[in-house]
């Protein structure tokens, strides 16, 4: 592994914890390259976000593929291209299929809004309050076939108690934005 990894940062949305990732690289807080941002939502705001940092972002549309596949080895073609050693999911609302699995095995990962193995998929912040679970929080882990099934690297939680669902959301994402950089370094130095 080189000592600066290059990373590319897949997202389908806002792009708030790339912000972060891209804010610890500046900062020194994270020892890593942001070779490249990937989105299936070409008009998603983290493709804003990197245009205004000068990092370069490549969307595609998967309908216009026939099959995951076939999206996928044009992905790998591009991250090949970029010199691309870690896939860093945040936000990405796709599973990740054989394809990258085999390309980047053990070298792709995932932040997810709840403390994994509980509430994994859609609306994780949703499922933990309506259980009445007495703490909330976020999970950093490896990326497998599964949906938010893999390893887990790292994890961050606070009580629920006395917070409604904004609040809640705010602390969840305060918790990933320092979680999720901190957990790279900490992977990247293994
Ligand atoms: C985060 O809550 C992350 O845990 C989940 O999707 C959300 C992405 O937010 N996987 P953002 O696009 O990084 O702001």
């Amino acid at each position: 592994m080189a000592t600066k990894p290059k990373i590319a940062v897949f997202a389908s949305g806002n792009g708030s914890n790339f912000q972060a990732i891209a804010d610890a690289i500046q900062t020194g807080k994270l020892n890593a390259e942001l070779a490249l941002v990937v989105t299936d939502r070409p008009e998603a705001f983290v493709v804003e976000r990197a245009r205004r940092l000068g990092i370069e972002s490549f969307s595609f549309v998967p309908a216009q593929f026939d099959s995951k596949g076939l999206y996928e080895e044009m992905l790998k073609e591009k991250l090949v291209e970029y010199g691309v050693e870690w896939i860093v999911l945040a936000g990405y609302m796709r599973l990740i299929g054989p394809v990258l699995l085999e390309a980047y095995d053990n070298r792709i990962v995932n932040i997810h809004p709840s403390l994994l193995p509980a509430f994994p998929g859609k609306d994780a912040i949703g499922q933990t309050i309506a259980s009445g679970a007495e703490m909330a929080g976020v999970t950093v882990h490896f990326v497998d076939a599964g949906m938010d099934t893999g390893s887990i690297i790292s994890q961050k939680s606070f009580p629920i108690e006395g917070r409604d669902r904004a609040a809640v959301e705010a602390e969840i994402h305060k918790l990933e934005h320092e979680l999720y950089p901190a957990t790279l370094q900490e992977l990247f130095a293994r």
